[in-house]
Formats: structure tokens, C-alpha cells, sequence
């Protein structure tokens, strides 16, 4: 008897209007916008098989090569909810089994549920032939979720209705509309995991007083001025609300009591080279942002990747440079400007990234024939 199966890909995003805090657990409700970019598939993506067979005798769920909990309450979500608008009726009866890996390691902390709860819901979409509300069922995964179900850049509306019914992602502008926006993700060499973005969350939402400020505010300011400057290509806007955005959210953490630290002393360093680095052109043209991490997003235009590289590399140069510390760059006329670094003052410090992830702005999830689950419903 057939195995229907369906494979999706679906992309990693990275907010600049940082989304921390829920007018609604159950929902994933949040208390304010948020807007993100989506990254290129080609360098961190979640790739998601799904397949459902009336010779399956349970529901499986393998995630990265490791069999887990088929009950957990947001998968379990995410189904119901694209079962309850499915077209193929009959495939309803059927078991389910899923398969999903991440081309990028989990332990870096960097956003793998929103591409894979994305992924998830977008396989599990055509599979079942549902193509509306995925950002809404996305988002019941993990709340970020809903932003990677669209390419380029992208704004969740927190929405006014009880039900969550008007609380999606839509897309601002796509991929090509900036195409010289360029993002360096600079993974911190660090053990520490952190507190849940879920717990962490919940807690600011309770205590921190900074909070309910930032969301009456100060958000509703910032979503209006980062949509112009992204229609407009304004980087300098772009940059200043990038960094304001994460030091907000990142003063909303320590705000929280008992307070919550994401940012390690490499994590500073890095802001303040990239404050230097602008003061020195007397303009923007470096910006970071940090999620509930200490690995730093950085954004820059394509003209300045290789002086950024170069100025890295010099900041923090790695132990033993085997040409693969900057993954994806590559340039030969690679070169430290000297001038520049001798006016910066850059005081060297080895090892303390582990390397970097050069990317760009990317589409949105896409269906591939290739599969992780085998004719017979296993992973391969
Ligand atoms: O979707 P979650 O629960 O993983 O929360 C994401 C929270 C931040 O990454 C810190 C901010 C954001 O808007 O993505």
C-alpha cells in the first residue's frame, strides 16, 4: 500500500524588532510586532520529510537522527490544526511519520525551532493539501515560527482578536527588493546554555516594568520607521534600530527579576568594535544584533564584507585558521587594511569565536524530492 511522503525546506530568520513576551501562552500570542529578515537556506535550513501510510501502525517522530516524543504539545498543535483544514480527507485516518534534521548544529544556539516548527507545518501543508493560515498554525509551533514561513522581510502582526485569528506573518518586501543586505553570524565559542526564550519570556512578561514600556512605547515608533527604512534601503535607519532593538531587549532581560543574562564578555567586545568601527566612518555601516544567545548577528551592505571579514579576522583571530573560519567567503583579494585597523586600535583576542556564518536574505520554505524517511516510512 502507498506512502505518502512530502519533504520541505524552510529557512532560518533573524528579528530586528526582537519579539519577548506573550499576551497569551496557550495561543503564542505575542505583546508586540516584530520584524525579521529571513535567511539564506543555502547556509542554515531545517529539512523536514513527512509521510503518512495506512500500513503505519503509530505516529514516529525523529528529530536529528534521535527518536522523540510523537505527544509534545506544539507538534501536536501544528497537526491539528493543518488536519483540521486538510483537503486530502482520506489521508486523515492514516499515521504519521516525521523526519527532520538541521544542516547547521542545535548546540550553537542559534534559531532552529523557527525553521524547524516552519518546516514542519509547510511539509505537513502539502502533504495534507492545506495552503492558507500557515503562519498562523507555524506559529502555534514556536511564536518566531511564523516569520521563516515567508522569505525576504518580513513583520508578525501581534493582532487585536481573542482567538489569535489576525496574529500572522506577512511579508514586507522580498529578498530581491535589497539584494546588497549581507548578515555574519559570529559564533561565540561558549558551553553556557541559557534560559528557554518560553521561561525567559514569561518572567520579563511578570516583572520587568521596562517591558510594558518598550511595548506601548517604544515598538509601535520603531515597526513604523524599520518598515520605511527597509522600503526605502535606508541602512543607516536599519542599523540604529538593529542595535537599539537589541540592547533593549537585552536591557529587559537584566530588568527581569530574578534577572536573565544572554550577552558573555565576547559578546560586548563585539559591540563595542562595531561602535568604533562606525564611529570611525562617522556613520553606519556595521550593525549586531543578538537574540536569546552570545552569538552576534551582524548586518552590512555587500561593499563592506571585505573589510568587515578582514577587521573580524584581526579582532579575533582564530587558533588555527585552516581557511574555513569565515564559511561561505570567499575572496582573494582579501586584505587587512591597515590604515584602518592602526586608526581602530584593535587589540587582538584568539579563539574566541568558534567561526562565522557569511549569508544573505533568502526565500521562503521550498518542497524537495529528496527524503529522509525510506519506502518504508523509516529514516534512511
Ligand atoms: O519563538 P521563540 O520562542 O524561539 O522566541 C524567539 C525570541 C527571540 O529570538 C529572542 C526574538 C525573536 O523575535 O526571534
Amino acid at each position: 500500500m502507498a506512502v505518502h511522503t512530502c519533504t520541505a525546506l524552510a529557512p532560518v530568520n533573524i528579528a530586528v524588532i526582537k519579539y519577548w513576551g506573550k499576551k497569551n501562552e496557550d495561543l503564542i500570542l505575542p505583546v508586540n510586532d516584530s520584524i525579521s529578515l529571513t535567511l539564506s537556506k543555502k547556509k542554515m535550513c531545517a529539512k523536514t520529510t513527512v509521510a503518512c501510510s495506512p500500513t503505519f501502525e503509530s505516529d514516529r517522530i525523529w528529530l536529528n537522527g534521535i527518536e522523540q516524543d510523537f505527544q509534545s504539545p506544539r507538534i501536536q498543535n501544528c497537526i491539528r490544526e493543518i488536519k483540521r483544514l486538510a483537503r486530502k480527507k482520506d489521508y486523515l485516518s492514516y499515521h504519521l511519520h516525521i523526519c527532520s534534521e538541521n544542516n547547521f548544529p542545535t548546540a550553537a544556539g542559534l534559531a532552529s525551532s523557527a525553521a524547524g516548527f516552519a518546516c514542519l507545518v509547510k511539509a505537513l501543508a502539502v502533504l495534507y493539501d492545506v495552503d492558507d493560515e500557515l503562519s498562523k498554525i507555524a506559529r502555534q509551533g514556536s511564536g518566531s515560527a511564523c516569520r521563516s514561513i515567508y522569505g525576504g522581510f518580513v513583520q508578525w502582526l501581534s493582532g487585536n482578536q481573542n482567538d489569535g485569528s489576525d496574529s500572522i506573518a506577512k511579508q514586507i518586501a522580498p529578498k530581491e527588493h535589497w539584494p546588497e543586505m549581507r548578515v555574519m553570524i559570529l559564533v561565540v565559542n561558549s558551553k553556557k546554555k541559557g534560559t528557554s526564550s518560553t521561561n525567559g519570556m514569561r518572567n520579563s512578561v511578570l516583572t520587568s516594568s521596562l517591558l510594558k514600556h518598550r511595548v506601548t512605547e517604544v515598538v509601535p515608533q520603531r515597526v513604523q520607521t524599520l518598515n520605511s527604512a527597509i522600503l526605502q534601503k535606508n541602512f543607516q535607519t536599519f542599523a540604529e534600530i538593529a542595535m537599539k532593538e537589541s540592547n533593549q531587549f537585552h536591557a529587559i532581560c537584566l530588568d527581569t527579576y530574578p534577572p536573565i543574562h544572554y550577552l558573555n564578555s565576547t559578546s560586548f567586545m563585539i559591540i563595542e568594535l562595531v561602535h568604533a568601527y562606525n564611529e570611525l566612518y562617522k556613520k553606519n555601516k556595521l550593525a549586531y544584533t543578538f537574540d536569546a544567545g552570545c552569538n552576534a548577528f551582524l548586518f552590512m551592505l555587500e561593499e563592506d564584507v571585505p573589510e568587515i571579514c578582514a577587521l573580524i579576522k584581526a579582532a579575533f583571530p582564530p587558533i588555527d585558521d585552516n581557511g574555513n573560519f569565515i564559511k561561505g567567503f570567499i575572496d582573494s583579494s582579501f586584505e587587512v587594511p591597515l590604515d584602518t585597523f592602526k586608526k581602530l586600535n584593535i587589540a587582538p583576542h584568539p579563539g574566541l569565536l568558534q567561526h562565522v556564518i557569511y549569508t544573505q536574505v533568502g526565500s521562503g520554505p521550498a518542497i524537495i524530492s529528496e527524503h529522509l524517511l525510506n519506502e518504508k516510512g523509516l529514516p534512511l
